[in-house]
């Protein structure tokens, strides 16, 4: 637990993981700023602190600037699905690449430290597994991934560039799958899908024959280690990479969720997506040495948890699911 209050910008922060950080550092009685323009994220999922006198949000978009006082950013800000990156390539490079400028021209010119929230798709489709830091990717740099994976690549570079230039304190840590309450119902990442299709009883859309894996780190552990890292010494910048190593296979991550679900869903097959890894699995023996940090969730709790989120919300927007069994 930190103990000095600090005044914070979370951009992206009515997202995923950026409404559960904001959350977290409210806990720890920081002043919180959330930077939004809302294209994926949702006022929903900052709404309970709303009322929170320490807690502020403002609409704005980072690839412009913006002039506040801050001592730490959190640097969240971009779609992370394919779906929602796929939807306007052009502003999701612009949204890493001119966000990254105007947040480090931010750090800089206020003296704030500053962690950028990189993610396992700068390592492309790898042919080393599980992927060290070391390891500098495989990456397609025109095919329909690359607006995310290049933009990500370099907005790492310009954060690495502004520390050697400009003396700006940084943090990169590059995050894998993670999961929890507030994922986008419909943003067509293996565990929302799954989740929702297995509550409404529909198929299971699989991709391939299933037995690509993913590890699946659960919300609570991956901002665990947000703040790990950005309370580390100055001199830890990283890249660290933070994710779960626990691979599993996407077929097993389906066959679990139709038990922990109750549901009567059958699973469908589909064709790989173009450029889609076959396996991705985080060497997380860095974050092991220099952040004591390592999941600390099972998969089994995590999906119940989250399961319990996806049935409130669809029961909210009336979509009722068609459960036969409670989760457990
Ligand atoms: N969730 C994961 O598994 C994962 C994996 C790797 C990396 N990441 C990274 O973590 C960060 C958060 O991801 P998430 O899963 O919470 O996704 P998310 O889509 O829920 O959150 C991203 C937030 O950024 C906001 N945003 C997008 N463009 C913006 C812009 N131009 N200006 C201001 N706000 C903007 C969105 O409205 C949203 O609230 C992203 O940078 C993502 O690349 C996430």
């Amino acid at each position: 637990m930190s103990t000095v209050l600090r005044r914070i910008l979370v951009t992206g922060g009515a997202g995923f993981l950026g409404s559960h950080l904001c959350e977290r550092l409210r806990a720890e009685g920081h002043d919180v700023l959330c930077v939004d323009n809302y294209f994926t994220g949702r006022k929903d999922n900052i709404a309970h602190l709303l009322g929170d006198s320490l807690f502020e949000a403002m609409r704005h978009d980072v690839t412009h600037p913006l002039f506040v006082e801050v001592d730490e950013i959190y640097n969240l800000a971009c779609p992370a699905s394919p779906i929602h990156y796929q939807f306007d390539p052009v502003q999701t490079t612009k949204t890493s690449v001119i966000g990254a400028i105007n947040m480090l021209g931010l750090a800089k010119r206020v003296k704030a430290k500053i962690l950028q929230t990189s993610t396992s798709e700068v390592y492309g489709d790898p042919t080393v597994h599980p992927q060290p830091e070391s390891y500098r990717g495989s990456v397609n740099p025109i095919g329909p991934r690359a607006c995310y994976d290049e933009g990500k690549r370099c907005a790492e570079t310009l954060f690495f560039d502004y520390h050697r230039q400009h003396n700006v304190r940084i943090k990169v840590v590059r995050i894998f799958n993670t999961y929890g309450p507030r994922m986008h119902p419909n943003d067509g990442r293996v565990v929302s899908n799954f989740i929702v299709q297995a509550l409404k009883n529909e198929p299971i859309t699989l991709y391939g024959d299933g037995s690509q894996t993913r590890a699946f780190c659960y919300v609570d552990d991956m901002i665990e280690g947000f703040v790990r890292m950005m309370d580390a010494p100055d001199e830890l910048i990283g890249p660290v990479n933070l994710g779960n190593p626990v691979e599993t296979t996407v077929a097993e991550l389906a066959r679990l969720i139709i038990e922990l679900t109750g549901a009567r869903s059958r699973i469908v097959h589909r064709p790989l997506p173009v450029d889609d890894p076959i396996q991705r699995c985080p060497d997380i023996s860095a974050a092991r040495r220099l952040l004591k940090w390592q999941p600390q969730t099972a998969l089994r709790p995590g999906l119940d948890r989250t399961i319990a989120y996806f049935e409130k919300l669809l029961t909210e927007r009336g979509e009722t699911p068609k459960r036969t069994v409670a989760a457990a």
